[in-house]
Parts: structure tokens; sequence; C-alpha cells
């Protein structure tokens, strides 16, 4: 194990995504101690298939640490630092971990110091990266179930300004793990705390669910990257998924933005993408990023080498969108 030089330290869902995407709303925030809305209630849940409920705070602890009971919900002080980008999608296989390992790549790339946090029990992002999952001891189950520091855990890859926060099997484990704990919401967001300052970027790939794992993103992170498969149901849980960023930046996280929404998957020569990234541009708008991401074989075949397409294939079309999706990202992210 190695140590950083860190001090210990989409009409329904075009509208749901408006709200998701518009400015911090104030409307039934609570203004007084004690006032709360029903959304922030003890153990309101955002409701939907699959997700997961979370109290906005009121089972978790206040600002000064106490236990809150519907008092305001502060949001952590900033200590300035690195981006932190959650990127999430609960449908699975949409390219979550492919955007979240080439983007790192980019950023790292870019001279950005560059931290993955791996918050999928299947570990692909770990592996995609070089770093052996199944010979590690802790991975970031411990960091959000135990007193274990994130900073402890975490490990360089073979690639310059490239690290990894690690996932484990012992990962699935987590949401019970979570669920009696105090602040369960925000145990990423305090592990991530104490080595924000050491990077420029983190990038938290989500596994493919909205349950407490991704709730902890989202509150660990300023924004939220949605990758979206230029495929048939592409908009399927768009209104869910906009409903929770909307729950958690009205109970947890005010800060929290949509960042980007990044096509991928594309093939410019069949109909139903074209009409697909049609649909998700009316849908999200200026969200949606300029580049689309090819359907390329060597994206698929990069994680079985341990490397990100940057290295695997640098001069491949999907490497140069990847850099500008990069780009256009860094460039407008908060
Ligand atoms: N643009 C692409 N072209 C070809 N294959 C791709 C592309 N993007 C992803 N893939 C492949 O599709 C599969 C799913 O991608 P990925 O693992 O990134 O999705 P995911 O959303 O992280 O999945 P999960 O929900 O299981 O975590 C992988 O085998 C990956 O290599
Ligand atoms: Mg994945």
């Amino acid at each position: 194990m190695v140590k950083t030089s860190a001090a210990k330290t989409s009409a329904q869902a075009k509208l749901a995504v408006e709200e998701a995407v518009g400015e911090v709303e104030t409307e039934g925030m609570p203004t007084a101690p004690g006032q709360v809305p029903d959304s922030q209630a003890p153990g309101h849940s955002v409701g939907g298939q699959g997700a997961t409920g979370f109290a906005g705070g009121s089972q978790g602890t206040t600002s000064d640490g106490a236990p809150g009971y519907g008092f305001p919900i502060q949001p952590m002080p900033s200590p300035g630092g690195a981006k932190v980008l959650a990127v999430t999608n609960q449908k699975g296989g949409v390219g979550k971990t492919t955007t979240t390992v080439s983007l790192s790549a980019c950023f790292a790339e870019m001279n950005l110091r560059t931290l993955i946090i791996d918050l999928d029990p299947q570990f692909n992002a770990t592996t995609a990266v070089g770093v052996e999952a199944r010979q590690l001891d802790t991975s970031i189950y411990n960091v959000l179930v135990s007193d274990i520091q994130i900073e402890d855990i975490i490990e360089p890859t073979a690639f310059k300004n490239l690290h990894v926060a690690p996932s484990g099997r012992n990962l699935a484990n987590a949401e019970m793990g979570l669920m009696n704990m105090l602040s369960r919401e925000r145990q990423l967001q305090q592990a991530i705390h104490q080595v924000r300052s050491e990077y420029d970027v983190i990038m938290i790939d989500c596994p493919p669910a909205l349950g407490l794992l991704t709730v902890n993103a989202m509150t660990a992170a300023t924004g939220v990257v949605v990758p979206i498969q230029a495929e048939y149901l592409a908009l399927e849980g768009v209104e869910q998924l906009s409903h929770m960023i909307r729950q958690v930046r009205m109970s947890l996280n005010p800060v929290l933005e949509l960042t980007a929404v990044i096509i991928g998957m594309y093939d410019a020569r069949t109909k139903l993408s074209r009409e697909v990234a049609e649909d998700v541009r009316r849908h999200f708008g200026e969200k949606v990023c300029e580049a689309y991401v090819p359907r390329a074989v060597r994206l698929s075949e990069a994680p079985s080498h341990g490397q990100p397409i940057t290295v695997y294939d640098p001069d491949s079309r999907s490497t140069k969108v990847f850099r500008e999706l990069a780009k256009e990202i860094i460039d407008g992210a908060s």
C-alpha cells in the first residue's frame, strides 16, 4: 500500500432535468432551526424504484457534529482543491467506467493530479488502470465503514498523475454497513475532505444503482457527469436520476450541479444513434458535450490490458474524443 503525500488527512423528464440543472433551489429549504420540509424529514426517500431513501441530515449530524434533528443542512466547508465529479447513471453498461477511466487519463495527461475513486463492487475502474483489486487488503469499503483513512488505501498507477482509491468485492456490503451509521450519506464526502487539496480532479465511478453509494458520491461531488448510450431506451431512468440529483442538492449538497451529459457508443452511420443524440440534446440542452464517444472495439479492449485508451491506443478516434471531452468538462466544471 502506498501513501500519497497528503497530510493524513429525459416532456416529464425534461422538466425534471430542468429542475435538476437549475440554480440551487431554495423552495422548500428550511429557513429556521426546527423547520424542515417533507423532503428533508428523517428517512425521506428520493422515491422511485431502486432509490435508497436518505435522511437529509436529520439522522446525520449538523455542521457542528451534533446529531441533527431537522436543523438546516450546512454544507461542509470546502477546502478548495479538486473538482469532484461523480460519473453516474443507474443503467448498467452505459459507459460509466469507460468514461471515468478515459477522462481521468486525459486529465492526468493535462498534468492535472487525478484520483479515481472506484465506488463499484465490480472494481472495473480499479482493474482498468492496472491495479489488482483482488490482491489488496483494504479498499474504499474500509474507508466508508471503518476508521481507515482514504490516503491509506490510495494506490499509484503506472500512469503519471493518476492515482486510484480501489474498490473490492467487500464493497457490496457497504450499503448495509452504512445503513446504521450517523451521517451515512456523508462518509465519502468526509473521507475526500482529507485529500481534496492533493488533487486537481477526483472522478468517482458509481455503481449501476441509485443507492447509498451513489448518494455518497453525489454528496461528495461538485458535479455529476452522466454517460448515455446512443441506443434504444437511452433516456430510460433519466427522470429518476434527475430527481435524485435535485434531492441531494436540496438535502445534502447545495453546490451539486449537473456538469455534463456524454453521449457514448455513438455510430454516426445509424439513424438510431443520430435520433437518440437529438433526443438527448432536446432533454439536456447545453449540458450535452459536443463530442460523441464512438462505438469502438479498442475502447472495450483497453481495460483487459490495464490501460486507459490514451495509452492503449493514443492515436485512436476515441482518445481524441476523450481529450476533447476532458477539456470541455474541466473548463465547464465548477
Ligand atoms: N464507446 C464504446 N465502444 C465500445 N465498447 C464500449 C464503449 N464504451 C464502453 N464499452 C464497453 O461496454 C461495456 C460496458 O461499459 P462500462 O463498463 O464502461 O459501462 P458501465 O456503465 O460502467 O457498466 P456498469 O453499470 O456494469 O458499471 C464494457 O465492456 C466496455 O468496455
Ligand atoms: Mg462500471
